[in-house]
């Protein structure tokens, strides 16, 4: 007999009690629990996803696996060079930013090759969808569109399109009727994945889940979620800024670094090949303030440019803000300024900020960040051919990074002729860019003053 369980569960991790709590004790969020039915049938046991006898693995065969290119080639390179048959992947991001676009010309190009896709939509009516296709190319006979949130016959509808590829937009908007609790909800998520996750796996069908990002940055069930599919990508960038990175923070075909960049246009998504281009675009050249350095994401080298104002404080205690760039870290790097460089900035606000919304997790662009405040406070320009690259230790030495030679190419490759690099450099030569090695911030400073 089937009987009904009730339990609490955290809708922020996952937690599960039998009780209501105000605050969750796993992850310490408040007012996160919610009460959720589950009906047990009896002998109902969890499917195995995968094989079931254990296996010698010398005897098993391996046959290469092939990687079906989508043919957007950021994309691709995102997912470790195409798409593996039989692999979930979740897409993540914040409403608006462009996920179903994404999935859209997706399930356009893998259609267009003459497979069957299926696009399931929970958010969008078939009209809507139809209108945004039109505008994003020509529309395959193979690309199916279901507009429903009840995922009850999805396994009925699957047997008799058989789709290659499977598209759920949103996992936060479908439901399933056998389990009771409110779509959105921790366990809908999770047992929906775990669904198609089976499913993914029995046919070798793609499945790629859309998810939205709650305010806290996670995708409803997020760790959960992370951990139970293959590959999880997330969408960066604002809705202010016209680009958009999407990076894969799990793989597992694949490397996780790598990063895709595109830009909205009135076409959708389309790749730029060339982002360094795009983030020095607006680069005032001879301001003080604007430092330029050179972050590699993944294999690949792009340029960004720092920007740093500092003016009087009008607070007790000075502001220092910093956007795109770690806040501790430009605590770190004012102290050496003030230390090393015997800057006194204890009555000074600093604002930095990382231009085009990048993101900058990467010490190499510390000099950049340094160099940029000390820019402002000296109100002189820093060269504007000059690249800086280099971490910023504590005595105020300037140390290695990784993959300088690339960086250096890039740059020169972006018409830069002079850069200020760590001890590194001095045996790495690139045509049309003359290295100039520092190794502290004291002589990096007098190098990048010098012509700007
Ligand atoms: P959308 O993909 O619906 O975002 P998400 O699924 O992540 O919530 O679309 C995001 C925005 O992109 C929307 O505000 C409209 C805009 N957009 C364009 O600028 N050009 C286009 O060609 C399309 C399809 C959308
Ligand atoms: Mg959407």
């Amino acid at each position: 007999m089937a009987r009904e369980k009730t339990k609490f569960v955290c809708q922020n991790c996952g937690y599960q009690t039998g009780k209501w709590l105000g605050k969750c004790p796993e992850c310490e969020s408040w007012n996160s629990l919610e009460e959720e039915r589950e009906i047990v049938l009896p002998g109902q046991k969890t499917a195995s996803l995968l094989s079931a006898t254990p296996q010698l693995l010398w005897q098993v065969e391996f046959t290469r696996e092939e990687r079906g290119p989508i043919g957007i080639s950021e994309l691709d390179r995102v997912l470790g060079g195409g798409l593996v048959p039989g692999s979930l992947i979740l897409v993540g991001g914040d409403p608006g930013i462009g996920k179903s676009t994404l999935m859209l010309q997706t399930t356009l190009l893998i259609s267009s090759k003459g497979s069957n896709v299926l696009y399931w939509s929970g958010e969008e009516s078939v009209q809507q969808i139809k209108m945004r296709a039109n505008r994003l190319g020509e529309i395959p006979t193979t690309l199916y569109i279901q507009s429903e949130t009840c995922l009850d016959n999805l396994p009925e509808i699957l047997n008799e399109i058989k789709p290659s590829c499977l598209i759920v937009d949103s996992i936060q908007t479908i439901y399933r009727s056998d389990l009771t609790s409110a779509p959105g909800t921790i366990s809908q998520v999770r047992d929906i994945t775990a669904q198609l996750m089976r499913i993914a796996k029995q046919t070798g069908l793609v499945v790629f889940i859309v998810g939205h990002v709650t305010k806290e940055g996670n995708i409803a069930g997020p760790k959960m979620l992370e951990h139970m599919v293959d590959t999880v990508l997330y969408f960066e960038g604002d809705r202010h800024h016209n680009y958009r990175i999407i990076r894969a923070v799990k793989n597992r075909f694949g490397s996780t670094n790598e990063i895709g960049v595109f830009e909205m246009g009135a076409q959708g998504l389309i790749e730029v090949p060339n982002p360094s281009a795009m983030f020095l675009a607006e680069r005032p050249l001879k301001e003080p303030g604007s430092a330029v350095t050179a972050l590699l994401e993944g294999t690949r080298p792009i340029l960004g440019e720092v920007q740093a104002l500092v003016s009087n404080s009008n607070y007790q205690n000075p502001r220092r803000l910093a956007t795109g760039f770690d806040h501790n870290r430009l605590s770190m790097l004012i102290a050496v300024l003030e230390k090393r460089l015997n800057v006194f900035m204890g009555n000074l606000d600093a604002y930095v900020n990382v231009a085009g919304g990048l993101k900058i997790s990467e010490p190499a662009a510390d000099l950049s960040v340094l160099l940029a405040l000390a820019s402002s406070i000296k109100e002189q320009a820093i060269d504007p051919k000059a690249i800086l690259i280099g971490e910023v230790g504590l005595t105020g030495e300037l140390r290695n990074v990784n993959r300088l030679e690339q960086r250096l190419k890039e740059a020169a490759r972006l018409g830069f002729t002079r850069a200020i690099v760590p001890s590194g450099g001095s045996s790495i030569r690139v045509a049309d860019l003359e290295i100039e090695v520092a190794k502290n911030v004291r002589e990096a400073m007098v190098l990048a003053f010098k012509g700007g």
